[in-house]
């Protein structure tokens, strides 16, 4: 379901942000979707459940359950995708089959062919000697080939080929390396170092960008270098290995915070850095990508940085919840997987120009409604570099379909992180799982879908056509510093700053175009835990020419310790928006109540919060659903 033309007629019409729109949208583009092959399926994991007659050549099987399996992007060639998969029904050793199990990185075949033994796969960290991978990191998600096409990214570790193509026969396991990544966080670098997650490799094969977890229940994101250390002398483990090296913390230090206090006002400052989970790089990797502070009231978006110059762009705006991102390497284009088809945010989001205000206490909560469980909504939408804008919020990659059981556009097959472009911008890879039980049977209103997949497997990689394409170079790798200019050095034994938090205290914000909020912001702590409570009033408040604002909002969230990631949340609304759409948002009687875990994602609450847009009415999802 796309948001109704009504909504994207009202937003057509006018300015977009402050800034006017120039560049036209693209018009959509016809694109073909195909299903990639992976390993057969195995009836069970038990040891030898990969018979000869389930795989002939003995070269694996996976399973049935999504587990760690992820797909990645491709290989320079644009013929092979990068796949994390999970090995299954291996027969015990010597049996030379018995390499094949457990997480291992394969590539898969793109182009409808075979590797020279048959198999439209093959694995690359199987069967690797022990010698040659003596410190494996049991981190093995994200799969990235890099650009040198010889050597793969694969959660924290690197895959090395040794200057020959991974995807060529002559890249044989005898060749292959595989090195752990190291970041040294200590002062005289001992110990096993920091903690990085979702890695994403710079374009130039040599920086990488990656979030952490802070002590805190908070994340921060860096930026650095990896050197590669044969020999090291310090830290664990003491085996070959990747250092992070010249690390940033992607914080501008005197820059301004996403919302400031000054004088009795609060100031929305949308030229704020705010990486708050890096999520990759632009096509030339000139610009760093990220989940920014909201510019609009639980609406999440992807924002990108630019390294140099550090100005902000907002690249999604559409209500509805973003978060993997990935660009073509022209440039021009990029690809997220997005909730805008599923309708599963508009009952929070779907009234625009909201500013981010309860958003000081409720992001977490109006994030964690995104998904039931492992389910989550994503589709991969297809936008132009300069993001959504106006009327235009991107096209769906994969809308071509009968919406029937395992077509390529059934709603319950969701996409998953990482979507990838080839490098010649012609194709689009993306993988999805299919809906299971719990997030569907049972009390669920949902019943379980079966697998139309191979085996009854519950996740497939699709490849995704632009036939109206033709094949681009790619853009010029930015040349990027070591040191980003506006970040802050992190070298070890650095810790992360404390960030700017707006006092509580009561505010004056004025809309941008006119009107004023009155804002009280409030927060209690206790041993137990802490609650913070936004209230906002708006008086014909406008940030959007044509969006008028009056009403109140209040909204409280609790938060108990130890669970840093449960959040309580009472909620009333009474808004109202007029101009150019007639819109509401508003709670039932007694308000509403929601209790939602960050982590679990099981939705959960008593009473109502309903946005009804242009007489379109956007409901809440049912508790466990
Ligand atoms: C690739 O191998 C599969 C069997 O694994 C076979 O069915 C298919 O015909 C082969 N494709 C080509 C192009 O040889
Ligand atoms: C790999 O190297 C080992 C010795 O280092 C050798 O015994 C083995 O036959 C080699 N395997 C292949 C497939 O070349
Ligand atoms: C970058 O790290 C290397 C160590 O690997 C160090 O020698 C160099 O001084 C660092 N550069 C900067 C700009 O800090
Ligand atoms: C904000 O205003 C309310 C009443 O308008 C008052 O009770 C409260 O103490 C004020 N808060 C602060 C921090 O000044
Ligand atoms: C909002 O603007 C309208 C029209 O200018 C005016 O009649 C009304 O009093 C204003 N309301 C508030 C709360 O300021
Ligand atoms: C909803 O109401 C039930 C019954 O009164 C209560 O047990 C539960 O805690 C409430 N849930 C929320 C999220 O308020």
């Amino acid at each position: 379901m796309r948001p109704p033309s009504s909504l994207l007629l009202a937003l057509g019409s006018v300015a977009f942000g402050l800034e006017v729109v120039t560049r036209p949208p693209p018009e959509p583009e016809p694109i073909e979707v195909v299903e990639l092959p992976l390993p057969p399926v195995a009836p069970s994991d038990g040891v030898g459940a990969c018979t000869p007659a389930i795989n002939p050549r003995r070269t694996g099987c996976v399973g049935t359950d999504v587990g760690e399996f992820q797909a990645g992007d491709f290989t320079p060639d644009g013929n092979h995708v990068v796949v994390n998969v999970e090995f299954v029904g291996a027969p015990a050793a010597p049996d030379p089959a018995s390499i094949y199990t457990g997480e291992q990185l394969i590539l898969i075949k793109a182009d409808g062919t075979n590797f020279s033994n048959g198999d439209p796969w093959k694995c690359l960290s199987c069967g690797v000697p022990p010698e040659n991978a003596r410190s494996l990191d049991p981190q093995r998600d994200y799969p990235h080939v890099l650009r040198s096409g010889d050597r793969a990214l694969w959660g924290h570790n690197i895959l090395d080929c040794g200057g020959v193509d991974l995807a060529s026969d002559a890249c044989t396991p005898n060749r292959t390396h595989i090195y752990p990544i190291h970041w040294t966080t200590s002062a005289d670098g001992s110990g096993p170092g920091g903690v990085p997650r979702e890695m994403r490799l710079h374009p130039d094969d040599m920086h990488m960008g990656w979030s952490s977890f802070t002590g805190d229940g908070g994340q921060a994101a860096y930026f650095g270098r990896l050197e590669f250390n044969p020999n090291p002398a310090v830290g664990e483990p003491l085996t070959p290995r990747y250092d992070l090296v010249n690390v940033s913390l992607l914080v501008d230090p005197s820059g301004k915070a996403p919302i400031s206090a000054e004088d009795g006002e609060l100031r929305i400052n949308h030229d704020a850095i705010t990486v708050g989970e890096l999520r990759g790089f632009s096509g030339s990797g000139d610009e760093v990508l990220y989940i920014g502070s909201s510019w609009e009231s639980s609406n999440i978006d992807v924002f990108a940085v630019h390294v140099a110059t550090g100005a902000v762009r907002r690249l999604t705006s559409h209500p509805e919840y973003t978060d993997p991102i990935a660009f073509s390497h022209d440039n021009e284009w990029f690809v997220v997987m997005d909730t805008r088809p599923s309708g599963r945010q508009m009952w929070m989001a779907g009234m625009r120009w909201i500013p981010p205000l309860v958003d000081m206490v409720a992001v977490t909560a109006a994030s964690s409604t995104r998904n039931n469980r492992d389910r989550r909504f994503f589709q991969p939408i297809l936008v132009d570099r300069y993001g959504d804008r106006g009327a235009y919020f991107g096209q769906q990659v994969n809308a071509g379909g009968d919406g029937s059981s395992g077509s390529v556009n059934d709603p319950n097959w969701n996409g998953r992180a990482d979507p990838a472009f080839s490098p010649d911008g012609t194709r689009i890879a993306y993988w999805q799982a299919l809906v299971v039980s719990p997030a569907c049977g049972g009390d669920n209103p949902l019943p379980c879908p079966v697998s139309t997949a191979q085996g009854g497997r519950t996740y497939r990689v699709m490849l995704a056509h632009l036939t109206s394409r033709t094949p681009k170079r790619p853009a010029k790798v930015a040349a990027v510093p070591d040191l980003i200019p506006w970040a802050t050095p992190f070298p070890p034994g650095a810790t992360v700053p404390a960030l700017y938090k707006v006092p509580p205290g009561n505010y004056t914000v004025r809309g941008r175009v006119s009107g004023v909020a009155d804002v009280s912001y409030a927060e209690e702590s206790s041993a137990a835990g802490r609650t913070g409570t936004v209230a906002v009033a708006y008086a014909n408040y406008s940030d959007q020419c044509g969006y008028i604002l009056n009403g109140h909002e209040k909204v409280s969230v609790q938060v108990l310790f130890p669970n840093v990631w449960d959040n309580v949340v009472d909620w009333t609304s009474d808004l109202l928006q007029t101009g150019r759409v007639e819109a509401t948002k508003r709670t039932s009687a007694g308000g509403f109540h929601l209790e939602i875990n960050a982590e679990t994602n099981i939705f959960s609450a008593n009473g109502t919060l309903v946005t009804v847009v242009d007489g379109v009415e956007y409901v809440q999802p049912a508790n466990g659903a």
